[in-house]
């Protein structure tokens, strides 16, 4: 397992908003610096419920990049890549579908929720039901163990966990696996006799502490190759090999970036400001939302908790800004458009650099490109790797 490494990915359908900016780039940005980031456009996702569009998934594919690059992606940090042009993915998510219970799938509390909210489309696909797993074996061909999501994730995220368990206890029992095990811990050297006795505190006693510090010694140890390793940790836990391991969420906060009016920011409200949105149009955007309808004159006072631009200041304005709101609307001394202006002022701020850093791509979509198919180079590289542990799993490794 990859402690450090990070896998997470968005569907190309459409373009980036200032809710995706705050809700989930800003926090890749972050994570770039101190993570093994893998960043990947979700085109197979995309089409598992725009099969009957699909030309805004080609168009949006390199806006998307281009957004994430205007973000702060750094393509030296963090790599960069097209979910499709990775095929291991798709054999992982063939291999995974063997093995698991189609209860599983319906489940998942989204398939449901979905399937209501886009009643327009026929989402009785199979493709649809699938595509948990197919996120899963996202995540498992990295063997990633960190998956930056959102509350509503979560249960993805639990789905992966199982299926590798499932997939491990299935097929990390080769025929001779106690004896492979054995061998193995004598090459861990010195510790090899601690990392026995700390295994057997964690079988014998439940000894949560041992099993951690068993896993240290396995970490630490040079002389292991990675197949050694993961036999040895599903030996500790008296498990098969680990082949794919269990990744865990990394929790976001939920994004409170509201939209143009107070809902949440999304497409198909209508109520979006984009991520490189022209700032003419921001302004006028934003000189259009509705404020506290008990404004009709200017001479009436508001309640800004009754007013979406507000919500905004939340974001975007500092604690003396509010403070001016606050008393100016509940006062009548201030006028709307007035109070919006350092909203608008806010936003064209933060696009300032997204602008800046996007010029470079959008004169040379050559380098977009080369960025890439660098990044689907690299991410194959690892992907293979997976693969050819699962196909020799599973009897496939000719
Ligand atoms: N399912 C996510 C979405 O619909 C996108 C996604 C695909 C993803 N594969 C992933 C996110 C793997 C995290 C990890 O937005
Ligand atoms: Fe909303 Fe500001 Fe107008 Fe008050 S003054 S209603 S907070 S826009």
């Amino acid at each position: 397992m990859f402690a450090n490494r990070i896998l997470s990915g968005m569907r190309p359908t459409g373009s980036l908003h200032l809710g995706h900016y705050h809700g989930v780039i800003k926090n890749w940005v972050e994570l770039q610096a101190d993570h093994d980031c893998y960043f990947m456009v979700a085109d197979w996702h995309a089409l598992t419920t725009n099969y009957d569009d699909v030309a805004i998934i080609e168009k949006s594919i390199w806006d998307m990049v281009i957004d994430w690059l205007a973000s702060g992606i750094d393509p030296e940090q963090a790599t960069i890549f097209i979910q499709s042009k990775v095929p291991q993915h798709a054999e992982l998510h063939l291999a995974l579908s063997m093995v698991t219970p189609l209860g599983w799938l319906e489940r998942v509390p989204t398939y449901k929720d979905q399937m209501e909210k886009l009643s327009q489309k026929d989402l009785a696909t199979y493709g649809f039901l699938g595509y948990p797993l197919l996120q899963a074996a996202d995540i498992l061909i990295y063997k990633a163990g960190l998956v930056p999501v959102g509350e509503d994730q979560v249960p993805h995220i639990e789905l992966t966990r199982e299926v590798a368990r499932r997939f491990n206890n299935l097929f990390g029992r080769e025929p001779d696996f106690e004896e492979r095990a054995r061998a193995a811990v004598k090459k861990i050297g010195k510790a090899a006799k601690s990392f026995e006795q700390l295994r057997t505190r964690y079988l014998q006693d439940g000894d949560g502490e041992a099993l951690l510090q068993a896993r240290d010694i396995l970490a630490a140890s040079q002389n292991l190759g990675g197949a050694d390793r993961e036999r040895l940790l599903g030996y500790l836990e008296n498990k098969g090999k680990i082949i794919l391991p269990e990744c865990e969420a990394l929790l976001t906060a939920a994004s409170k970036m509201p939209g143009l009016d107070g809902l949440k920011m999304s497409k198909s409200y209508k109520n979006t400001i984009t991520m490189r949105e022209a700032p003419a149009d921001v302004s006028k955007k934003i000189r259009a939302m509705p404020t506290d309808p008990a404004r009709v004159r200017r001479t009436d006072a508001g309640d800004p908790d009754k007013c979406p631009v507000w919500q905004l200041h939340q974001v975007y304005s500092d604690e003396s800004t509010r403070d001016w709101v606050k008393q100016g609307c509940r006062s009548a001394g201030i006028g709307c458009i007035e109070c919006k202006q350092p909203v608008i002022d806010g936003v064209l701020k933060e696009q300032q650099p997204m602008f800046e850093r996007a010029e470079q791509y959008l004169s040379n979509p050559a380098l977009v490109r080369e960025i890439v198919f660098e990044g689907c180079r690299k991410a194959e590289l690892v992907a293979r790797e997976t693969m050819k542990d699962v196909r020799s799993a599973i009897g496939l490794g000719y």
